[in-house]
């Protein structure tokens, strides 16, 4: 199966499942997510603001900023190749509606972060492997920013958004964990063990 195909069907199964087991895994997810280091020792946490049918991980945002980390949130430059910056996100008030349910933060430069000093990217996805490889949206924006990213990635999925494998190519970034409602996968031990 293609990529796209893949992207249609989970786009179809996180559409269909209820808003309230999602809350639920969240909430798992999140007892997990801070319970590790990857957590705890982040002083800076980039995600992004979740779409309607997504986990609503703006619980995050709100337990990041309750514990003193800084958080940031991604803006996407369709016209300039694809191209992703994170802004420092202080405020609901600094959102714009880009698309549809898409929304990003205005563009103000000065609060651009820059890459190294970013901790942990919660990188988004609709369907993973235990490997870390994911169908994201399509626009390949996560690949191209990962590519020169020197710290950690996490990425939360439900246990119906892990498959066996996801067929990858040479410019899709895995991610270094996986936390669903039930574990924590280490997704390089097993690229190790598949390899
Ligand atoms: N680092 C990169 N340089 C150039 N093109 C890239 C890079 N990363 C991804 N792409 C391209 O972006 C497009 C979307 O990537 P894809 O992996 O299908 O989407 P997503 O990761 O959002 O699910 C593909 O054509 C892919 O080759
Ligand atoms: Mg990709």
């Amino acid at each position: 199966m293609s990529k796209h195909v893949y992207r249609t069907l989970s786009k179809r199964l996180l559409h269909h499942i209820p808003r309230q087991y999602k809350d639920d895994c969240l909430n798992s997810m999140m007892v997990h997510l801070q319970e590790t280091n990857l957590w705890q020792e982040a002083d800076t946490v980039a995600l992004t603001i979740p779409r309607n049918n997504e986990l609503n991980i703006e619980e995050i945002i709100k337990a990041a900023w309750k514990s003193g980390k800084q958080v940031a949130i991604p803006k996407c430059f369709p016209k300039k190749n694809h191209h992703m910056e994170f802004y420092l996100y202080t405020n609901k008030k600094e959102l714009e509606n880009v698309y549809l349910d898409l929304y990003e933060p205005k563009d103000h430069r000065e609060k651009i972060v820059d890459k190294d000093f970013i901790d942990l990217i919660i990188v988004p996805g609709l369907l993973f492997d235990p490997q870390g490889y994911r169908i994201g949206y399509g626009g390949g924006y996560y690949d191209r920013y990962l590519v020169d990213y020197p710290n950690s990635t996490v990425s939360l999925a439900m246990e119906e958004q892990i498959v066996q494998y996801i067929p990858f190519d040479e410019n899709d970034i895995p991610v270094d964990f996986i936390i669903t409602e039930d574990r924590m996968i280490h997704c390089e031990i097993e690229r190790k063990k598949s390899s």
